[in-house]
């Protein structure tokens, strides 16, 4: 359980990455700010604020300034999908954030490569005590609920056998990485790289300069190469939204006040 204080922002950026999730929230109020709808309401008892920022550093960064100084989020927590950076990291796997960087950011040569200017550093670090129980819940979810959540054909299709949660380093970008070279380019800059997407690490920025905890959970669902558009959409369908919804319960269930 957390003290309270305790509102929860949930966001992903697509559509179906909070399907379920959504209906199930109890004394529901949706609010449109800025082209986006923030729905507020209590999931497994605990108070929450779930929104999808769109996609892109920029979409997830007004998100979130939005979720901490119209909303009042103490707690913020981003589910979504990515590509694997990393040989150990397959489809069907879940990355939990330890720090983000931003892979597009080049101030070079005012500032080291990767440095957001101002702030003095690249790697913006999780919250750990928020990463620990979110890495719980993927682990829990991955042991006991998975095979319930996610239909047996979906696991046969995506090949879903034994998947695992790694921790480490994300990067995003304004860019889907579905280039090899692209993709080893980054590899060799940030050797430690397990993931690729496109918000998490300006989740991070924001967070960072309001003070907020936040943690970053991504399921795997491509090899960031050539092959990599294919059946995304059903992937995050069929698949990530699933797991989405699985490790957000355990996670409220696991924070809920007793
Ligand atoms: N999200 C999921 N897969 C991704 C990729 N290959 N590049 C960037 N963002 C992603």
């Amino acid at each position: 359980m957390i003290s309270p204080p305790f509102r929860l922002g949930v966001i992903s950026a697509l559509q179906h990455e909070q399907h379920g999730l959504i209906d199930l929230m109890q004394d529901r109020q949706p609010v449109t700010r800025a082209m986006r709808e923030y729905i507020t309401g209590k999931l497994w008892g605990v108070d929450c604020v779930c929104v999808l920022s769109r996609v892109g550093k920029v979409a997830a960064a007004a998100t979130v300034a939005t979720l901490i100084e119209r909303f009042g989020v103490t707690h913020i927590v981003f589910t979504g999908v990515a590509g694997s950076a990393d040989a150990d990291v397959r489809v069907g796997d879940i990355v939990v954030a330890d720090a983000l960087v931003q892979h597009d950011m080049d101030a070079t040569p005012l500032f080291p490569r990767f440095e957001v200017p101002l702030t003095g550093q690249s790697h913006f670090a999780s919250d750990i005590h928020l990463t620990n129980r979110l890495a719980k819940a993927a682990s829990d979810f991955m042991d006991r609920d998975l095979r319930e959540l996610v239909a047996v054909p979906d696991i046969e299709a995506f090949r879903l056998h034994q998947p695992r949660v790694h921790r480490g380093l994300i990067a995003s970008g304004d860019e889907f990485i579905d280039c090899r070279n692209k993709l080893a380019g980054l590899k060799q800059a940030l050797p430690p790289l397990l993931a690729v997407e496109m918000e998490g690490a300006a989740v991070a920025q924001v967070c960072f300069e309001f003070g907020v905890p936040f943690a970053v959970v991504r399921t795997v669902s491509d090899a960031a190469n050539e092959d990599a558009p294919v059946d995304f959409m059903q992937f995050i369908d069929r698949v990530a939204a699933r797991y989405a919804f699985g490790i957000v319960k355990r996670l409220c269930e696991d924070s809920a006040p007793h």
